[in-house]
């Protein structure tokens, strides 16, 4: 059986990197990987490949920048070639970036079966560009893989028959619970001279915080009063610092005392990072999941979430609005120790992509 899966962006190397071990491992599946190139940065992409032992890519489309129409529209044309000449009985794509979207209609158009792992879950916000691209790979995908009961539901309510539908876990929880021991031996902390549990860890890369300056300048303040209680460490994503750039602001933010900003971070560097801070403060989508199986308090600036079982069972508060003296109130009551006491939700043991190799096998593929 010949699957291909696809990876563009930073989110899903580390999806991707426990399924291509699982078929590896299963003996009866060839599997091929495609990088679109969304994200190009040795930072944002290639040390990734190397920490998660994801071997280079079959193939590289190098469709990096531009909007997302252009992204699309060029990763849809090259991958349909790569389609026509490797005839894949599987394409799988994982999350929601621009290239999950793509080549999923590109594969389903060929006749090919089309899976989607994290699939069903919903912001209810099509203003994120992630929500669209969600909605479009599951209303055309043949097997749908749902990592929380939110996405069964969802997936149930848009009418998805059940038999294409199976709960499987989270194969982003494959990947920490596979690299946490090594990411424990990693010197990030001892080479910032910061102690574990004594610092706030910030991300911070939605268009919708980041691509205005009211939003810079809250989250300015915000870090200002953060690191006014606690050191914070702030790897920052290329899209929050060159609109800081841009708008003259980013040396404002280098000024601010007890703020440490470093250029984005691998994967074991970030694991280690998150697993000894005190408080995460993040929008990312990913992190919120990473902290709630790490009992990791999580403060997440966004209106709705598409993980909720990450507020209902874990660690996850959502502030909306970034408003800063929200934020310092509810910052400084979990810094004080009144923290949110979560559960890991069902089935984030480990062993998701496993289970999906096997479905693949069983369900998806005539011998
Ligand atoms: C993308 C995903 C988002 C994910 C995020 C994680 C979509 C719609 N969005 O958003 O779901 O949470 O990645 O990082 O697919 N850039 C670099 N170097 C890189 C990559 C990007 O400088 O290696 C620059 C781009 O040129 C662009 C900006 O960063 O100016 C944003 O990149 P883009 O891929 O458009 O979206 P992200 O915000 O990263």
């Amino acid at each position: 059986m010949k699957i291909i899966s696809v990876v563009g962006a930073r989110p899903n190397f580390m999806k991707i990197a426990p399924l291509h071990r699982a078929f590896k491992n299963h003996g009866k599946i060839n599997s091929i990987i495609v990088h679109t190139g969304q994200h190009y940065d040795e930072k944002m992409s290639d040390i990734f490949f190397n920490q998660l032992e994801l071997p280079k890519p079959d193939y590289y489309l190098g469709i990096g920048g531009g909007t997302h129409t252009y992204q699309k529209a060029n990763v849809m044309l090259k991958f349909e070639e790569i389609i026509n000449k490797e005839k894949p009985d599987i394409v799988l794509v994982v999350g929601d970036v621009n290239a999950t979207a793509a080549c999923s209609i590109v594969a389903v158009k060929a006749g090919i079966k089309t899976v989607h792992v994290e699939a069903g879950l919903r912001s209810g916000d099509r203003e994120m560009p992630e929500e669209v691209n969600r909605i479009i790979t599951d209303s055309i995908c043949n097997g749908l893989f749902v990592t929380e009961q939110s996405g069964m539901i969802n997936l149930a309510k848009e009418g998805v028959p059940d038999e294409k539908v199976f709960f499987v876990g989270n194969v982003m929880i494959d990947s920490l619970v596979h690299f946490r021991e090594k990411a424990k031996t990693s010197p990030i902390l001892s080479n910032l001279s910061v102690a574990k549990k004594e610092y706030i860890l910030m991300t911070m890369h939605r268009p919708s915080n980041v691509d205005n300056e009211e939003g810079l300048q809250k989250i300015l303040q915000i870090i200002k009063n953060a690191a006014a209680q606690k050191t914070v460490i702030f790897p920052i994503h290329p899209r929050t610092k060159n609109n800081y750039t841009k708008l003259n602001l980013y040396t404002k933010l280098e000024s601010i005392e007890n703020l440490i900003l470093l250029e984005p971070q691998g994967y074991l560097e970030f694991l280690h990072l998150m697993d000894n801070a005190c408080l995460i403060i993040t929008d990312s989508g990913g992190i919120q999941e990473e902290t709630t199986f790490l009992q990791v308090p999580c403060l997440t600036f966004r209106d709705s979430t598409e993980r909720p079982v990450t507020v209902t069972l874990g660690t996850n508060q959502l502030l909306a609005n970034l408003d800063p003296i929200i934020v310092n109130e509810r910052m400084t009551d979990i810094l004080n120790g009144n923290t949110k006491q979560g559960v890991i939700p069902p089935l984030w043991d480990g062993q998701t992509a496993e289970r999906i190799a096997n479905i693949l096998y069983t369900n998806f593929y005539k011998n």
